[in-house]
């Protein structure tokens, strides 16, 4: 299926042998009712002409940063925000390396750097180049910037070698994206609630109980969420963290907050319920603060269970919930039984006694528990990328 009709795509060219075929994703793009503007870097010039460009595109081609006539039509964030997606192909050592420190010399990367669209690059280069370790290192660092990488392809080079380092053909370039386009329109029919952070069970009016959350893996997860097309809501305990453009946010305290927030935002089709809700709370909260004594008791009250609550509702249970679990010892046993007592379809276990993941880290290692007794490991890796992989997940079990 097509879903290319009336998208616009921002193609940027650069100076390798196998930009010659970026002619050919031009044409193919404009076939399936794309609209297309493009780039050229200074050495792609030397490989296609700007003539040859406008003629297949019907478009001006951009090629300079500091062009009067461009800036005054369309400036290099215009030319972003017109854009559905960014296509850079072919994407040479040289570009990979540039967006790898965040340089901005030239029209490209500028307009690359200044985008918060969705961009695909599609490397090619000698095999060499593409196995030197600086062009892995600097490739690593785009994976974790997020940016979407389509091949290169293993084949005969121009420059006479056999190996890694192809651009991937042009027809596989558009089929990647078309279904990163089709998977978007489905997911637009979606909905997904992720819950957020620690929550706050005050004690008096300056005191509360709470723990190390971030909030980082939630957010993530409902970036991602959004970012693959789901109509978002994220309910929130209290975090640093800035609101995600196009997620509806719920900013909640206490543990009733939260599942009075989370029931009011149902149905949905998706539940993620990450955040590190307190078990209990104080019965009685003092109204002022409390003077200081020799000794101090706490009577505390059980808090409901948001996971458990929602997973077993007979009329609002979203299609897929599924429940973390922070685990210092027997995370497989402790999370099975987790997945059993509070009827969610995964539980996924992190193992919060290595403090260099989990609560309050940049990175998360995981396992997937599922409701058919299944196991799945993932290795350690950004929070952002997890929650790209676990999204992946969600996507083709609701697909
Ligand atoms: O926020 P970060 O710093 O990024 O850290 C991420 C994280 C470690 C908080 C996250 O990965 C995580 O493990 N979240 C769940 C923490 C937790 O409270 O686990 P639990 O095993 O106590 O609870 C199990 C599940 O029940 C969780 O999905 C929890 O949200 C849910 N729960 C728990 C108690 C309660 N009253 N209501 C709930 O819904």
């Amino acid at each position: 299926m097509n879903n290319f009709e009336n998208k616009k795509i921002l193609l940027i060219i650069c100076g390798g042998i196998s930009a010659y075929k970026s002619l050919e994703i031009i044409r193919l793009l404009k076939k399936r009712g794309a609209s297309v503007k493009t780039i050229l870097t200074k050495s792609a010039k030397e490989f296609v002409t700007p003539l040859s460009v406008t003629s297949l595109s019907q478009e001006k081609v951009y090629d300079d940063l500091f062009s009067h006539e461009n800036e005054a039509e369309m400036d290099h964030i215009s030319l972003s925000r017109w854009s559905d997606l960014i296509l850079v192909a072919p994407t040479t050592a040289n570009t990979i390396s540039k967006l790898s420190t965040g340089s901005s010399d030239d029209l490209a990367s500028t307009v690359i750097l200044a985008s918060n669209k969705e961009i695909f690059l599609a490397p090619a280069m000698n095999v060499r180049m593409w196995e030197h370790p600086s062009t892995k290192d600097n490739l690593n660092k785009l994976k974790n910037f997020k940016y979407n990488i389509i091949g290169p392809d293993i084949g005969d080079m121009a420059c006479g070698e056999y190996g890694e380092g192809k651009m991937t053909e042009p027809v596989e370039i558009i089929n990647h994206i078309n279904n990163y386009l089709k998977n978007l329109k489905n997911n637009e029919n979606l909905k997904a609630l992720v819950t957020a952070g620690p929550t706050h069970e005050y004690i008096d009016p300056v005191r509360f109980i709470s723990n190390k959350s971030s909030g980082k893996q939630g957010y993530e997860l409902a970036k991602s969420l959004k970012k693959n097309g789901f109509e978002t809501t994220l309910i929130s305990g209290p975090t640093n963290l800035k609101p995600i453009p196009g997620v509806k946010q719920i900013n909640i305290n206490s543990a009733d907050e939260m599942f009075n927030a989370t029931l009011e935002n149902l149905p949905v089709d998706v539940a993620i319920l990450s955040a590190a809700v307190s078990d209990y709370r104080i019965k009685n909260i003092e109204k002022n603060k409390i003077k200081k004594k020799e000794n101090m008791n706490l009577n505390l009250e059980k808090n409901i269970d948001i996971l458990n609550h929602i997973s077993k509702h007979n009329s609002l249970r979203p299609k897929l919930v599924i429940g973390f679990a922070a685990e210092t010892n027997d995370i497989s046993k402790n999370s099975k039984k987790k997945l059993l007592e509070k009827n969610c379809d995964w539980i996924i276990a992190n193992d919060v006694s290595d403090n260099s993941i989990g609560f309050n880290s940049d990175f998360n290692e995981v396992s997937i528990f599922y409701k058919n007794m299944m196991n799945e490991k993932i290795p350690k890796m950004k929070k952002s990328l997890l929650a790209e992989e676990i999204v992946k997940r969600v996507i083709s079990q609701l697909n």
